[in-house]
C-alpha cells in the first residue's frame, strides 16, 4: 500500500542542491531540479552502497548524480543510468579495472519516488 508522507515546504529544496530525506526507514537524495522536486533512494544499483557517504562528496549538477564509489552517473529525477562503473572516487580508471569492478553486475537504474508539490508543500509516495 502506497502513503503519502510531507518531507517539507518547498523552499526546503533550494535548486540544485542535493539533499538527504529520511522518510520511514527509507534514505531518500532530493533535490529541486528547475520547478521540480525529485527523489531516489541514497543506495546506489551498483553495490548498494550510499551516495552520501561515499569516499569524497558525491558530484551532483545539473541533475545528474555521480556516485562517489565507482563513478556511475544517473538522472536523479527519472533515475536513468546515463554510465556504469568507469574509475573510482572520481578518478577514471583503465577499462580492464572498470570490468572487474564492475562485479558483473549490469547497469541498473537508481529507484526513484513520486513527488507530489500541493500548495508550497512537498510529499513523497512510498
Ligand atoms: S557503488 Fe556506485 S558505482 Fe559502485
Amino acid at each position: 500500500m502506497t502513503r503519502r508522507i510531507k518531507i517539507g515546504k518547498l523552499d526546503d529544496f533550494p535548486r540544485g542542491k542535493l539533499m538527504q530525506v529520511k522518510v520511514a526507514d527509507v534514505t531518500m537524495i532530493v533535490s529541486r531540479i528547475g520547478d521540480h522536486v525529485c527523489a531516489a533512494r541514497d543506495r546506489c544499483p551498483h553495490m548498494g552502497l550510499a551516495f552520501t557517504e561515499g569516499p569524497g562528496a558525491c558530484h551532483f549538477a545539473d541533475g545528474v548524480i555521480q556516485c562517489p564509489w565507482h563513478n556511475s552517473r544517473f538522472e536523479l529525477c527519472s533515475g536513468k543510468n546515463l554510465d556504469w562503473v568507469t574509475g573510482f572516487m572520481g578518478q577514471p580508471t583503465p577499462k580492464w579495472s572498470q570490468q572487474l569492478l564492475q562485479l558483473g553486475r549490469q547497469p541498473a537504474p537508481l529507484t526513484t519516488y513520486t513527488i507530489i508539490q500541493e500548495d508550497g508543500l512537498v510529499y513523497v509516495e512510498i
